[in-house]
């Protein structure tokens, strides 16, 4: 059989066009969307008497038949089909006969494709979130288990205050909440249904674009069609949805790398999700967080592929537009492979109290609570800035942290320091000092806790 659309043509394609032009390859992955779109348009055909009851339930079958034949890998998928819009009709011509032919009315392929990728990123959405919203589960147990274990908070890579092991897992919690949201809103708003816009300007036939809507499940329908068919915005958003994500899975993987160092031991990957190095015997690599770190690259380049493609496209479609799959396609299943494996490789981990509790120790974490404390006995803040510089200096002299510099050092050194400095000094009573709303105290660390927990429980309910 020849080319669907090949009246006006009298000669045939060359081959090298056919590889060139052919989405196939590729969006045969939308064949489920393609064939539900299909089956909603030719029934709401039938429900406005454009076709028969009959010719509709034709095509219905043939349709049905023809997933079963791509699910049971029966179908031939030529390339001179072009695409799946393409490949299906040309089958369902095939084994219903003519009545096959009348699909195609009051439809084009420009918003065939606007419903099938537009289904397809709806639905990515929906599972990116569900993925999403397990992980922030596993975030949380961590958290909760967590939640009087100090290691050493940092600014700059160096040591800056003891934090809460549990708080900075809640930091994690907080990115990846936005994130579920960011999904969410994209969802609500492209939740439209593109299909009667044929292929710019609407059709003259008494079509029920709300009833297709309905059918697909779609709030509604899209409003004006040379922009439906034009719009990508859609795939723009799970891009940069998905690049904002991977960014804070990028984050937590290079602390993750950087944690379960020699230099750090605050973590131990389990073995499960660890490799070996070829030569070097001793090697235990964190390569999943690496790959994840790494993969965020691919996702921000198929972010700003698509950006490039639809820039300075004229309306309506145009071929440009079917480079737009294979980057969402790339960027959707990196997505859901990463959070899968980021959940398994955080429920799996050992956390190493006692290195982060040691490591504390260094760096005299609590030398803005030794300043803040002359200042509550009337010494200038700069001064007292000064005056701990001095105590710090004391305590590298002696080899030690400031948190365990004896008391008589500290009173040389200021008089007006007194016994109770020690408790200010203390790396608990630091940490727990900083309770403000949001801060790492215990209690306001579970009291974050307990918003992620609930938040949870009700986006799931
Ligand atoms: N394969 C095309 C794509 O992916 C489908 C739309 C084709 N439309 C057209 N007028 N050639 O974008």
């Amino acid at each position: 059989m020849s080319k669907l659309w090949s009246g006006r043509f009298s000669k045939k394609g060359s081959r090298l066009l056919d590889l060139f032009n052919a989405s196939l390859p590729f969006d045969r992955k939308l064949y489920k969307e393609d064939i539900k779109g299909s089956i909603a348009h030719a029934r709401m055909l039938a429900k406005q008497n454009i076709l028969t009851e009959d010719e509709a339930k034709r095509i219905e079958e043939g349709l049905k038949e023809i997933q079963k034949e791509i699910e049971e890998g029966e179908f031939v998928f030529d390339i001179e089909d072009e695409d799946i819009h393409m490949a299906i009709e040309k089958r369902l011509i095939a084994l219903i006969g003519d009545t096959g032919k009348k699909l195609h009315t009051a439809r084009s392929r420009n918003d065939q494709i606007a419903l099938d990728f537009r289904l397809y990123v709806l639905d990515s959405n929906r599972e990116i979130i569900s993925k999403i919203l397990n992980l922030i589960e596993t975030v949380l147990k961590i958290a909760k288990e967590n939640t009087s274990v100090i290691l050493p908070g940092m600014t700059h890579l160096q040591h800056a205050q003891p934090i809460n092991f549990a708080y900075h897992m809640l930091a994690y919690a907080a990115m990846f909440k936005r994130d579920v949201e960011r999904f969410q809103s994209s969802l609500d708003r492209n939740n439209y249904s593109p299909l009667g816009c044929a292929a710019l300007a609407g059709t003259p036939h008494p079509i029920d674009r709300d009833f297709v809507a309905k059918e697909l499940g779609f709030k509604g329908i899209s409003v004006n069609c040379l922009d439906t068919v034009s719009d990508r915005d859609f795939a723009l958003e799970i891009l940069f949805n998905i690049s904002v994500l991977m960014m804070h899975i990028s984050r937590l993987s290079e602390e993750l790398i950087l944690w379960s160092s020699y230099e750090f031991q605050f973590i131990t990957l389990s073995d499960e999700y660890s490799t070996g190095s070829s030569i070097m015997p001793q090697k235990k690599n964190p390569d999943v967080p690496e790959l994840l770190r790494g993969k965020t690259g691919r996702v921000y380049g198929n972010l700003v592929s698509l950006l490039t493609v639809l820039k300075g496209l004229p309306l309506a479609y145009n071929k440009d537009m079917q480079e737009d799959k294979e980057g969402v396609f790339d960027s959707v299943e990196t997505a859901l492979i990463s959070l899968e494996i980021l959940k398994e490789t955080l429920s799996t981990m050992k956390i190493n109290r006692d290195k982060m509790q040691k490591a504390s120790k260094i760096g005299h974490l609590t030398a803005t609570d030794l300043a803040d404390y002359l200042v509550k006995k009337g010494i200038a803040f700069r001064e007292a800035h000064f005056i701990t510089g001095r105590a710090v200096a004391k305590a590298e002299e002696i080899g030690v942290d400031l948190s365990e510099l004896p008391l008589d050092e500290l009173k040389k050194i200021d008089s007006r320091i007194d016994e109770d400095v020690l408790e200010t000094l203390s790396l608990t009573n630091s940490m727990n000092a900083r309770d403000s709303k949001g801060g790492t105290s215990i209690n306001s660390t579970k009291k974050q806790l307990l918003f992620f927990e609930k938040w949870l429980e009700e986006i799931r309910g």
